[in-house]
């Protein structure tokens, strides 16, 4: 099997290696893509040495040809940053200045981020439509996942959408419980970013009610809410819905603060001088202070099920389809589904309380106006966009936060 990898020169890519390199033995060639030949090259020597470290016998190549790349390959992931992170550095900040949360996935600067991705994302699926095995899978890592992987269902391409977040709760879990992570099946509902642990099925019995009656403060210090949230919602939110539930509270915060992005491009210029150390052939320490734990475990697993067609269950981004009811079946969820050769298809989900399919349903008319911004531009769409977004809402603030938006990222956007 050969996997490319889109987006392979970012400083996250020796996490997803380590994991090909301990976990999956079918692979004989991983190739890395991408436009940064300096840094690409860097990656690409790091990610041979862990390859050999582990004694796989897989080919590790890359480049910067797109089109060479993607040839033949069976599997293709997709985990690009447009503009990279002074990009993100403007969606974590340009936003403040409105008194709405600078984030990179939710709220105007996910908006941003997404104007920027996904034309760039299309154009990688259409070249693989035409370069790839026949077949292939597409899985998206790229964010906003969740838009992302509506615009190319949209587009007709076989892609599942992929985070990390759920699996970083079953594996939590599992710990607190004292039980393997594979005997852990999540009741996990949402759009991506926006997700609840609702049931922890171990065997058949939902544990989730022990857990929140002996870990509550432990969890929700972890999802940085209020105890009180999770009790009274009895589930656990992921920590993306702090900036729903405590919106006020991370602006002040965040006020006061450096940018994710800004310590995140401190990290990466010492991950770089890690990696060009010829001696070095693990994935440093360091990483583990970004926030992609496990994404590695999450992407060999889903690929082998989509390739293998062991039917196991995986927390992805698929069409609704009319798993939530109160979602158009266009919408693009993510549920724990049970994965085969044919995709993804969503365990069947238990009714849904207001409190949660009210704000998934607000934020999903804003995903599809996004989705909408996105692939045909204009300001005016950007603006509907934004009104319909639960954390804007106002006029006036959609107008100031739109000007603010097409300002910061004319350099990305041919029609702003
Ligand atoms: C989590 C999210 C990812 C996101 C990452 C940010 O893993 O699921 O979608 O990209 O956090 O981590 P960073 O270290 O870049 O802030
Ligand atoms: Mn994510």
């Amino acid at each position: 099997m050969k996997i490319a990898v889109v987006g392979g020169g970012s400083t996250y890519t020796p996490e997803l290696i380590d994991g090909f390199a301990r976990l999956d033995a079918d692979i004989n060639e991983l190739t890395l893509i991408d436009p940064a030949a300096e840094r690409l090259d860097v990656i690409g020597r790091l990610a041979a040495r862990i390859m050999r470290r582990h004694g796989h016998p897989g080919r590790v190549t890359w480049t910067s040809d797109l089109d060479a790349g993607l040839t033949d390959a069976d599997a293709v992931i997709i985990q690009l940053r447009v503009g990279g992170q002074s990009a993100r550095i403007s969606d974590e900040t340009f936003p403040l200045d409105c008194g709405c949360v600078g984030q990179e996935t939710t709220g105007a600067g996910g908006l941003a981020k997404a104007l920027r991705t996904i034309p760039v994302v299309l154009d990688v699926a259409r070249r693989a439509r035409l370069r790839a095995a026949p077949g292939a899978w597409i899985v998206n890592f790229t964010n906003p996942t969740g838009l992302l992987t509506r615009a190319l269902l949209d587009d007709g391409h076989r892609a599942v959408g992929l985070c990390n977040v759920a699996i970083g709760f079953q594996r939590r879990f599992a710990a607190l419980l004292d039980v393997a992570p594979e005997q852990v099946t999540l009741d996990h509902v949402g759009l991506n970013h926006l997700t609840w642990e609702r049931g922890v099925l171990v065997g058949g019995a939902d544990r989730l009610p022990e857990l929140l009656d002996r870990h509550l403060d432990t969890l929700a210090d972890h999802v940085g809410l209020p105890p009180e949230i999770l009790s009274g919602l009895e589930c656990v939110p992921s920590y993306y819905l702090r900036y729903f539930y405590s919106h006020d509270r991370v602006v002040a915060e965040q006020r006061g603060t450096p940018s994710r992005g800004q310590q995140v491009a401190d990290m990466e210029r010492t991950l770089l001088e890690l990696y060009a150390d010829p001696n070095l052939d693990t994935k440093p320490e360091l990483l583990a202070q970004r926030g992609g734990a496990y994404y590695s475990e999450a992407a060999v697993g889903l690929i082998g099920s989509l390739r293998r067609g062991d039917g196991a269950v995986h927390a992805v981004n698929v069409r609704n389809d009319g798993t939530l009811p109160f979602l158009p079946d266009e919408a693009v969820i993510e549920v724990s589904c049970r994965v085969d050769e044919d995709g993804a298809a969503p365990l069947p989900v238990r009714p849904v309380g207001p409190h949660l399919s009210g704000l998934m349903a607000h934020v999903s008319g804003y995903e599809e106006l996004a989705v909408q911004a996105a692939v045909h531009g204009g300001r005016e769409r950007v603006y509907q966009a934004l009104l319909a977004h639960p954390l804007v809402g106002q006029h006036d603030l959609a107008q100031g936060l739109t000007g603010r938006l097409l300002a910061e990222n004319t350099a990305h956007l041919g029609w702003a």
